[in-house]
């Protein structure tokens, strides 16, 4: 894993945005990987700042999100589906036939799932795969203890996650119980994943992450067997690792050819 430390929230979206631009200006036909919620907001605004500018172009890039909540509809205000859209899809030029999200309406949702994986798997795999991280350490909705092996299939949130993703839902609305997913298998198998996270919330899942032992009680630290993971976390979020002047003289030292700017 490549850990970077910056001093803010600012800083490390537009480090992402950067490392995402450069993975579509490489192979414009690039498959990539989104995620939701709070974390990869910003990223996005850059993107679009990025595409408004005429520096990327979304017209031959394909999409594939993490995860959904089973039971609501696309169209749900509290929906990933219309999160994506309403901060990212609606401001690029990505063709609406090539956005991948998992449908929380799907009547056979086991079936659904393998679908999605093929789908993955006929894109030509995901290329980069921007990530959050859970204050339990899930990634996508894996949450703890989900198979390491795991493929996209339906999960139940813990009463932790839900707490968390209360904010997204209408004071007298429950957040779902149930949500499709990636699986921590899946996400392995992205070329690059690149993971962002801010604020001490997320200081103890960074550090279980990154310095703890590899375990489904911490499905994050499964990116510890990924050959090519970005981390890049604020001071807040960095706070809890034991190996930080490390990850900094690392970074600080890397060779001109191996730098994102
Ligand atoms: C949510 C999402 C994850 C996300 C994580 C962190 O439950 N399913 O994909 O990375 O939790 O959310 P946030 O970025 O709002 O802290």
């Amino acid at each position: 894993m490549e850990i970077i430390i910056v001093d803010t929230e600012a800083q490390a979206s537009h480090l992402g945005a950067k490392i995402v631009a450069q993975q579509l200006m490489k192979k414009p036909d690039s498959v990539l990987g989104l995620a939701t919620g709070s974390t990869p907001l910003a990223l996005y605004n850059q993107l679009i700042g990025l595409y408004t500018q005429k520096q990327i172009d979304f017209s031959r890039t394909t999409s594939f999100n993490l995860d959904e909540y089973v039971g609501l509809a696309p169209s749900h205000p509290s929906s990933y589906n219309s999160y994506m859209w309403k901060n990212f899809f609606n401001h690029i030029n990505i063709r609406p036939h090539r956005i991948h999200l998992p449908d929380g309406l799907a009547p056979d949702i086991a079936e659904h799932c393998r679908q999605y994986e093929g789908a993955i798997k006929a894109a030509g795999g995901i290329d980069l795969q921007v990530l959050g991280i859970g204050a339990d350490g899930h990634i996508g909705f894996n949450e703890p203890t989900s198979s390491l092996a795991s493929r996209t299939r339906i999960k139940t949130l813990t009463l932790q996650t839900r707490h968390d993703n209360a904010p997204n839902f209408d004071l007298n609305e429950q957040v779902p119980h149930h949500v499709i997913t990636m699986g921590v298998g899946t996400i392995l198998e992205s070329r690059i994943c690149l993971m962002l996270a801010f604020g001490t919330s997320k200081a103890q899942a960074i550090r279980d992450m990154v310095e703890g032992p590899i375990s489904s009680s911490v499905p994050a630290s499964a990116l510890q067997m990924h050959p090519h993971t970005i981390v890049i976390v604020d001071e807040t979020a960095a706070s809890a690792l034991s190996r930080r002047d490390y990850y900094r003289w690392v970074y600080d030292n890397k060779p001109k050819w191996q730098q994102y700017e």
